[in-house]
């Protein structure tokens, strides 16, 4: 028998994953709203937006008014690939900030335009300069399981970037299967193993649901001891860069599964529901997690 968390913290990325792929333009008064019901719903840790370039993802254009308008309540995450964006992050008043770099050096090179070596090499004094500003730095490890060009990415190689951040200062690890292709099995050995080698580090998992194996690898993953997982509301998500991935998991599922688990997480399956609700007439794709059929047949 497994001994599960108690409690679990969800990481909300609808804002920035969720919406970063986003074909529709989404107004940034719409965001806000959304954002605003997510915190009503008891979400206290939530990636807001990206300060990437613009011309590479426009529908994150808006990073700084975003962060400005949003209530700072808990850790409220903003993405940056480079010092650019760390500047721009800080000159906006972000406290936590969250790097990505991919384990595969072609995933990297079409997201951030640098192999992984260079990304970590200009990240570097990016680490000090939010250090020195007592920022809190989340590392976002992409493609940790398959690389949409490269395929099966080997642990080992996993375990080792990630040690180089927490040599870097990182407080926080996310771990991701970028293009949702991981099994539960894999799951639970990744993430085992980074609980031995990295027995400090603070772990997050980070699913996205293309081949809906996401729930289980979570399950998965909890068995393995990680009680933090990113996820987004209704399901929406993707990174342009990786051709073929979909939404991330359902942030109204994972809470509903842990709901039934006696996991606490401090987050309204309903109010997430709500929130939804706001945000599925500025999207392009309907909305089909099974707790937001169940909201809208009223039957929450
Ligand atoms: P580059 O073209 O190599 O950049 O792109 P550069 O340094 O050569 O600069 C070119 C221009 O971009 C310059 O402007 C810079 O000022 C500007 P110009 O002189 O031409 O007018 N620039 C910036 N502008 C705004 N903010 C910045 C910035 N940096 C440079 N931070 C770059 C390199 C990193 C900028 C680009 O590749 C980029 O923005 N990529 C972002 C990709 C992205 O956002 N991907 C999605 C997030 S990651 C993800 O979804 C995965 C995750 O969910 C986990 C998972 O599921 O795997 C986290
Ligand atoms: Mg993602």
């Amino acid at each position: 028998m497994f001994i599960l968390a108690d409690n679990v913290t969800i990481i909300e990325v609808g804002p920035r994953d969720g919406l970063q792929n986003e074909s529709k333009h989404v107004h940034t008064d719409d965001k806000q709203v959304f954002i605003n019901a997510l915190q009503r719903a008891g979400i206290k840790e939530m990636e807001l937006t990206s300060f990437v370039s613009p011309k590479w993802v426009p529908q994150m254009a808006d990073a700084e008014a975003i962060v400005k308008n949003t209530e700072p309540m808990g850790r409220q995450f903003v993405l940056a690939p480079n010092a650019k964006g760390a500047e721009l992050a800080l000159a906006a008043g972000a406290r936590s900030v969250a790097v990505f770099v991919g384990v595969s050096d072609s995933f990297n090179k079409k997201n951030i335009n640098r192999t992984t070596d260079e990304s970590i090499e200009a990240l570097l004094p990016v680490f000090s300069r939010l250090k020195e500003e007592g920022i809190f730095i989340r590392a976002c490890i992409s493609t940790a399981f398959y690389c949409p060009y490269e395929g099966k990415i080997e642990p080992k190689k996993v375990v080792d970037l990630c040690k180089k951040f927490v040599d870097m200062g990182a407080d926080e690890l996310s771990v991701a299967d970028t293009i949702g292709k991981a099994n539960p099995k894999q799951s639970y050995m990744l993430f085992n193993l980074l609980k031995k080698e990295l027995p400090n580090t603070l772990l997050t998992a980070h699913f996205h649901d293309t081949r809906k194996m996401a729930i289980a690898n979570i399950y998965a993953a909890l068995q393995a001891g990680i009680s933090r997982f990113d996820s987004s509301a209704g399901g929406l998500g993707g990174c342009p860069f990786a051709p073929g991935a979909t939404g991330n998991v359902a942030t109204e599922d994972v809470v509903n599964m842990l709901d039934t688990l006696g996991i606490e997480t401090g987050i309204d399956v309903k109010k997430v529901c709500e929130a939804v609700d706001l945000i599925a007439p500025h999207v392009s794709g309907p909305i089909e997690t099974g707790m937001y059929r169940l909201f809208k047949n009223s039957q929450l």
